[in-house]
């Protein structure tokens, strides 16, 4: 197993150019199995998730070129089987993200149940609610789930999510697409990847309004043509680097962004005190010679204040003057990185989704375990902060959602290397 040693070389400075956004990436790599056509998909981030969801799409019959790391060619021209592999589901729960498509293309889809993950027990009632009410018929077991359509195939209908699920509308609109008739829904999430998705359904020929809003209308179509598609930049990993700069008090030029995606956090990092200038060509964060102080925050569904960056703003938290409460209101178990933060010395409180967070801590470097994608990352900023040197274990959490995280620090100048244990 490989860990991280960080240790505080003073402010980072220079250029980090953000990869394609891997919550976007995965929606549309499973969407290519609507298509019999070729997918080309530009901008891949190179990550563990998008290799488990490649053979993914080859377990299904899926051809797949990608010579050129950041390009993918995918054509499924005959899918072999609608039986989701176990292995693969249970690397990473995303993988479930192909249910909607075979049921949609193929009328069946047999998947193992992705279980829950450090976060939460990450149920999928909301993705199975949808798939009943397009009249497929659901059949769960303790370990599987079955969705199979009537003799006429799926049939358009109006879905209301009891909770803005991200997964549950792209895999719902998936399954939509080549549906009888007109399907809405409701309470829909309305992340940026979710419209990423739609574009691309769009351009393979679907006809979908609405994604972006609470309500995304779909009218079926009979089939999905090929598609060129750029993948759209991660915004989690945009906000990781802005985070980067702010703790470590440095002056970063972060490009390849989309400003829409990140306002909540550049609202959130400028009442802190930082500098965020947009400029035509990327996002300036300054957080150089001056004091910065606490400020509260809430997870919500976008538009609202992302979960996936709670962590890493609750490190920086850690360093400002004066106390914050940091709220999650998406995840019910998101507090992991608190024990490990605490053995740094940032002596943070939890009441229930909760977390009071103490400015002005010394952080103090020392052995912690990243315990999800996020939390690791907050670690790494924690460390660049830190007296002393800090390891980092269990970053293959990390390496699954972070393109070349290490090669990008190092080039601010960061001192953080990787090293097996
Ligand atoms: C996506 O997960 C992201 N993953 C997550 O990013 C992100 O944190 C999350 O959306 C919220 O923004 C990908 O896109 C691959 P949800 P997803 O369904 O779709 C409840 C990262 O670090 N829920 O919106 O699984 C669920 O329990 C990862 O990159 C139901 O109750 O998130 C949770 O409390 C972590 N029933 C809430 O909704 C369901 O059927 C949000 O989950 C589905 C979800």
């Amino acid at each position: 197993m490989s860990k991280l040693i960080v240790q505080n070389n003073g402010p980072l400075y220079g250029e980090v150019i953000i990869s394609g956004a891997k919550n976007a990436v995965l929606p549309l790599m499973a969407a290519t199995l609507l298509s019999s056509k070729t997918c080309l998909i530009d901008d891949v981030p190179d990550l563990k998730d998008v290799s488990v969801m490649k053979d993914m799409l080859m377990s299904f019959g899926a051809e797949i070129n990608s010579d050129n790391k950041e390009e993918l060619e995918v054509k499924v021209e005959n899918i072999s089987t609608t039986n989701g592999d176990y292995e693969l589901v249970k690397k990473m729960r995303a993988s479930f993200l192909v249910m909607g498509p075979l049921l949609s293309r193929c009328g069946r889809a047999y998947m193992p149940l992705p279980g829950g993950c450090a976060i939460g027990k990450r149920p999928i009632d909301l993705h199975l609610k949808g798939f009943k009410a397009l009249g497929a018929e659901v059949t769960e077991g303790d370990f599987f789930v079955e969705a199979k359509a009537g003799p006429g195939g799926l049939i358009g209908a109006s879905i209301y999510l009891d909770f803005p699920s991200v997964g549950a509308t792209e895999n719902i609109m998936m399954a939509a697409v080549l549906a009888k008739g007109t399907t809405y829904i409701e309470n829909a999430a309305e992340e940026p990847e979710i419209v990423d998705l739609a574009n691309f359904l769009n351009k393979m020929g679907a006809r979908i309004k609405g994604a972006g809003t609470d309500t995304i209308k779909i009218e079926g179509v009979t089939e999905l043509r090929g598609v060129t598609h750029t993948v759209i930049p991660d915004r989690i990993e945009t906000g990781t680097f802005m985070l980067a700069a702010a703790i470590t008090r440095g002056e970063v030029l972060i490009k390849n962004i989309v400003p829409d995606h990140v306002k909540p956090i550049v609202a959130k990092l400028k009442e802190c005190g930082v500098t965020v200038e947009l400029l035509d060509d990327g996002m300036y964060v300054d957080a150089r010679d001056r004091v910065l102080t606490a400020t509260n925050i809430k997870t919500l569904p976008y538009p609202g204040f992302p979960t996936d960056i709670q962590s890493p703003f609750m490190a920086f938290l850690t360093t400002v003057k004066g106390s914050s409460e940091v709220m999650e209101t998406v995840f019910e178990n998101r507090f992991m990185h608190v024990n490990e933060l605490n053995r740094m010395g940032a002596n943070i409180k939890t009441e229930d989704r909760i977390a009071f967070v103490p400015g002005d801590s010394e952080l103090e470097g020392t052995q912690v375990v990243a315990t999800d994608l996020r939390a690791g990352a907050a670690l790494v900023l924690a460390g660049l902060f830190a007296k002393e040197t800090t390891e980092i274990s269990q970053i293959y959490h990390i390496e699954r959602g972070y393109e070349k995280f290490v090669e990008k620090f190092r080039k601010l100048g960061a001192t953080i290397i990787k090293v097996e244990e």
